[in-house]
């Protein structure tokens, strides 16, 4: 039996010499060592020896299994080592730089917007959004702009037929005019009640094309509704504004102005952050002293009835500036059409 058991071994180490990969030692270990293995077989033949054979028998076959297991074990190994070696070597430089896909910028004016939600959000505001095609009741009626009102003029509004056979296919549809609409679904929402207080960035359209106007510009709009607010309200909130954006306090100055949708209404300007003050001799605000920042006021009682809040008890303050110029303020940009040119040259001027 002993001499049966040497053999084994030595065909096991023979056919171990000759195994190419794990399949071939997963079928080698089976043959020896698995129910029906050669090594399996010897030792259920134990029972029929006597007891001192059956002892020096068990001793040899523990010595021969832990032996097989041993190699196989070391094979394994060797061969997982093998297989590692060869799919490194297929490569044939580790240390090479990958090839850097063609990566793009963020356009001055996305980093304009971000700015100012950023400074915004911080101060307490909610970024609201609206759609670009616009229902006229929105862009117009509930804030107070009457049918006749010019800037409901085929002169200065892009009109968007309906679909004939839909329902509602006469209703009136613009691309929106300014970001006013967006105060108005705002104050609809029924999952909002005062106190709102939102900015609301995004592109607007009118039928204006030249050096200094384009057809589809950008406007931010601030609202606040609670009890009690006022035009202090406003100011206090624009200083502040100011100073967190351009890092310094700047004054806000307004003058009383006419928008259908406020009242008291007022332009706002701020003070020029790129001069030193009033110096007479700045490009940027051409010696004013000031930058026309856009509308501004207390939101109108009709519009506050538009929307079913009670004038009697809520009232609010609204803003909407312009921010093609801030951008253009903020990176020096020269000429309005450059942002809106497309010409990558350009654009990539502004790596974030
Ligand atoms: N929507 C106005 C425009 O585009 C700007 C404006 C003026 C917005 C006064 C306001 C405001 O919220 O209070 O000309």
């Amino acid at each position: 039996m002993n001499d049966r058991l040497e053999q084994e071994h030595q065909a096991f180490e023979a056919a171990l010499a000759a195994v190419e990969d794990e399949a071939g030692l997963y079928r080698l270990q089976v043959a020896y060592l698995g129910k029906k293995g050669s090594i399996t077989g010897l030792s259920k033949q134990m029972g029929g020896l006597s007891p001192d054979a059956r002892k020096s028998l068990g001793a040899e076959l523990n010595r021969v299994k832990a032996a097989i297991e041993a190699a196989i074990e070391g094979r394994r190994t060797a061969l997982s080592d093998a297989a590692r070696a060869r799919d490194l070597a297929r490569i044939e430089d580790l240390t090479m730089p990958p090839v850097q896909p063609p990566l793009g910028t963020l356009h001055p004016l996305t980093l304009a917007r971000r700015a100012l939600c950023d400074t915004f959000r911080r101060m307490g505001f909610d970024v609201a959004e609206g759609p670009h095609v616009e229902h006229g009741a929105y862009n117009f009626d509930a804030l107070n702009i009457q049918a006749d009102h010019p800037a409901r003029d085929m002169q200065d509004t892009f009109f968007v037929a309906g679909t004939p056979g839909t329902p509602r296919a006469d209703a009136e549809l613009v691309l929106r005019t300014h970001t006013s609409p967006v105060q108005i679904r705002t104050m609809l929402d029924s999952r909002r009640s005062p106190p709102i207080r939102i900015i609301a960035p995004g592109t607007v359209f009118r039928v204006d094309d030249d050096a200094t106007h384009s057809p589809m510009f950008h406007q931010i709009e601030g609202l606040y509704v609670d009890r009690g607010v006022t035009m202090a309200d406003l100011k206090a909130t624009l200083l502040q504004f100011t100073a967190a954006f351009f890092g310094r306090a700047l004054q806000i100055r307004l003058r009383p102005s006419y928008f259908p949708f406020v009242e008291p209404g007022a332009e706002c300007d701020m003070q020029c952050p790129f001069c030193s003050r009033f110096s007479g001799t700045c490009g940027v605000c051409k010696g004013s002293g000031w930058i026309e920042l856009g509308g501004s006021g207390m939101v109108h009682p009709a519009v506050f009835e538009s929307v079913g809040l009670d004038p009697e008890v809520y009232s609010g303050w609204a803003f909407g500036f312009g921010i093609d110029r801030m951008a253009m303020l903020m990176y020096g940009i020269p000429d309005l059409r450059l942002l809106f040119d497309g010409d990558v040259r350009f654009l990539r001027g502004f790596a974030s």
